[in-house]
């Protein structure tokens, strides 16, 4: 009895081991597994990261060439404004040290009234002010117009930090439509209607790289003399932006594809197909939605759904 007792136990004892070695193996594996799981789901993100950065170089490859156009061209008449100034500048220095010799000499008071007239006329002072008064104020427009190009181009290429901001859509749309203000010009006349929103808990780049690639889309669908339509609106309790093009259309076979990664129509150096699968990424997660409506030969409707932040 005694002996069967403990052969039974014998026994338990080496399967208990056994069970457990088993176990042990299992757990092993399926933590190799695990950690395998992770690395890739790590370099998938990497690569997403990767391809995200790609696509939004891509889009400033294109936008550069525009960009440097429009910066050259109010550096152009900053540089002649200042070059006429400061030719000026010497004349009124010359009338101003000759006049200031002249009023610390023994010279009498009508001798130095008359050559203070002849100065002014000589160096044609007047004229002169007043050119230097226009050549500030369209200098410092000018300016103005450079700093906001390179403010666009920052939001542009701003990267969202991990934490969600509180953004202005209608600054984010007005920053997305000035980038693009030299490549539609050629094609389209852009309309925008900004209309009063609440504010959206998001990420501004994000968004901006989604208007951006809502209005090149129209922009690349509509001939010469197109028209794009943007407005911003709140409606029940949604913020609609609305991009609305009279360009080719899309075709039935086509709504379906639209957001899938790497469709696209366009030829090879035009379009990666990205845009929209990027963008309908982003909008969901900002917890909106994107709808399309389109008429071949008529246009195309693209609304962006998006709720506001919470009070
Ligand atoms: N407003 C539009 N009018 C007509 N077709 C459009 C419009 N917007 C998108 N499409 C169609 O959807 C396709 C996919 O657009 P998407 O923005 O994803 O990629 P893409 O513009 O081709 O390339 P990318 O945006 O990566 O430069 C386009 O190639 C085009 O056929
Ligand atoms: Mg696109």
């Amino acid at each position: 009895m005694t002996e069967d007792y403990r052969a039974a136990y014998l026994r338990e004892k080496t399967l208990r081991k056994q069970a457990e070695q088993m176990l042990e193996d299992k757990s092993r594996e399926l933590y190799d597994s695990f950690r395998k799981l992770q690395q890739a789901h790590d370099s998938m993100q990497e690569n997403q990261k990767a391809l995200l950065h790609n696509e939004k170089m891509a889009s400033l490859g294109v936008l550069s060439a525009g960009v440097a156009h429009e910066i050259n061209n109010p550096i152009g008449f900053i540089y002649s404004n200042f070059c006429t100034m400061s030719e000026g500048m010497s004349d009124i220095q010359t009338f101003v040290f000759t006049m200031d010799k002249l009023v610390n000499s023994d010279a009498d008071g009508q001798k130095i009234r008359d050559a203070w007239r002849e100065g002014l006329t000589r160096y044609d002072v007047e004229y002169l002010l007043m050119d230097f008064e226009s050549l500030t104020s369209e200098t410092i427009e000018g300016l103005e117009r450079v700093k906001q190009i390179v403010a666009d181009l920052k939001s542009f290429t701003r990267e969202d930090s991990g934490e969600m901001d509180l953004v202005d859509v209608n600054e984010c749309v007005r920053g997305a439509v000035n980038i693009l203000s030299n490549q539609t010009k050629y094609h389209a006349q852009v309309h925008v209607d900004y209309g009063e929103l609440p504010k959206v808990k998001g990420y501004f780049g994000k968004l901006n790289q989604v208007f951006t690639n809502m209005i090149a889309n129209a922009n690349q669908a509509v001939d010469e003399n197109g028209d794009i339509h943007i407005s911003t609106t709140y409606n029940n309790g949604y913020i609609e932006i609305r991009f609305r093009d009279n360009g080719h259309g899309i075709s039935k076979e086509h709504m379906n594809l639209l957001f899938t990664p790497f469709f696209t129509t366009k030829p090879v150096g035009e379009g990666t197909g990205l845009g929209l699968s990027l963008s309908h990424g982003f909008i969901e997660e900002h917890n909106g939605r994107i709808k399309v409506e389109s008429e071949i030969g008529e246009g195309t409707t693209f609304t962006i759904f998006l709720p506001p932040a919470d009070d």
